[in-house]
């Protein structure tokens, strides 16, 4: 695989779009990588408490200073080292405003990552530098991507760890001290949508480094996806002119109100993310007992599958959707899809339809 560099583009249709995530629907959506068990009971207290007292009269914080404030002690950081968002996507929104359309600047990511994020960069019509993972391991070729930075002159690096759709830890803590060390003029974001899931994060970092931004999200373990709350956390003199940008208000209040009762209940997270790793480790156990499927290992609540006999991703999605159930598929990425854990009786079924094509020798 060669390094592909995209130039400024015409707008195209996000690369995804034949997943179309009807919850209206009594599908079972492999394909969205939520958290099936949902949020902490708090939160729903806290909401219909919000909604009996009639709070949303009031416009709230401006600056989610409350959430802030709480959100950073659970790191160890300053309230101002974090800005809050309407989910990690308007964290990331912002940062390509400042750093690839405001200053004409480039963007370097590995591939594949999070399509919906490169897709963005493009969109604002920044020049795309991606730099293609290992061929076997999709591990983070650091010196290649320090080279290509270095080279195409990246004002904004992206790399999710653990990383979407691959499911692996892209970063170590040395991997991660050489791209701040040795490309210092690139502003190295982390997006650590899936970090809950791994029990890792770089967010402490930001104390001594200037040029790294790490992205939070309460999407994923927290369950909360609808409500839309997210955070860039960085250095003070990053965070500050974030902040400065940033429109009073945008995050609503009752999405603030749930997301600090989220974090209030920590042991519910804890709980939750046991269960998850938990049922991921069984139906990982279980995937690898399919003879036509590699599986990739995961750090995250979703697995990678490359079809090994039939590269045939599409039929397999057909005949799922027979099933009703969905899988996620990308046109850059024959042979694969992405499958994310759910309820335990959930996997089974899938797992079952898998199964029943292997014993009749009806290889997808
Ligand atoms: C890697 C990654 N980052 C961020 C997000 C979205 O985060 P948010 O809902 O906070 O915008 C996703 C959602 O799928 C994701 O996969």
């Amino acid at each position: 695989m060669t390094e592909k560099i995209g130039k400024i583009g015409k707008i195209e249709g996000i690369v995804d779009s034949d997943n179309t995530q009807r919850f209206d629907d009594d599908a079972l959506h492999f394909d969205a990588a939520i958290n099936p068990y949902g949020c902490s009971p708090r939160v729903v207290e806290a909401i219909e408490e919000f909604a009996r007292t009639r709070v949303y009269r009031f416009y709230g914080e401006p600056t989610a200073a409350v959430l802030r404030e709480r959100w950073a002690a659970r790191f160890d950081l300053a309230p101002d080292n974090f800005v809050v968002y309407n989910g990690a996507g308007e964290a990331l929104a912002w940062l390509f405003i400042t750093h690839l359309v405001m200053r004409k600047g480039r963007l370097i990511a590995p591939s594949p990552s999070y399509e919906r994020f490169i897709e963005a960069g493009r969109r604002v019509g920044a020049e795309v530098i991606e730099v293609p993972l290992e061929a076997d391991s999709f591990a983070l070729p650091v010196e290649r991507i320090i080279k290509a930075a270095r080279e195409n002159r990246a004002t904004l690096g992206l790399i999710s760890n653990p990383n979407n759709p691959t499911g692996n830890i892209l970063l170590s803590r040395e991997h991660l001290d050489r791209l701040l060390n040795e490309v210092p003029e690139c502003l190295w974001i982390v997006d650590e949508a899936y970090a809950d899931y791994a029990g890792i994060t770089f967010a402490p970092l930001v104390r001594e480094h200037k040029n790294l931004v790490v992205l939070r999200t309460f999407s994923k373990a927290y369950g909360l996806a609808g409500l839309r709350v997210g955070a860039a956390i960085a250095h003070r003199s990053v965070a500050a002119p974030l902040a400065a940008l940033r429109i009073p208000w945008c995050v609503n209040s009752l999405s603030l109100v749930a997301a600090c009762a989220a974090l209030e209940d920590h042991a519910y997270l804890e709980e939750t993310v046991a269960r998850i790793r938990h049922d991921c480790a069984e139906f990982g156990e279980r995937l690898s007992e399919i003879s036509y499927l590699k599986i990739y290992p995961s750090a995250a609540n979703f697995f990678l599958l490359q079809l090994t006999v039939l590269n045939d991703e599409q039929r397999l999605k057909q005949i799922l959707i027979e099933g009703n159930m969905r899988v996620r598929s990308r046109p850059d990425m024959p042979g694969y899809i992405r499958v994310t854990s759910l309820l335990p009786q959930d996997n089974r079924r899938f797992l079952a339809v898998l199964r029943e094509f292997e014993a009749h020798g009806e290889k997808v």
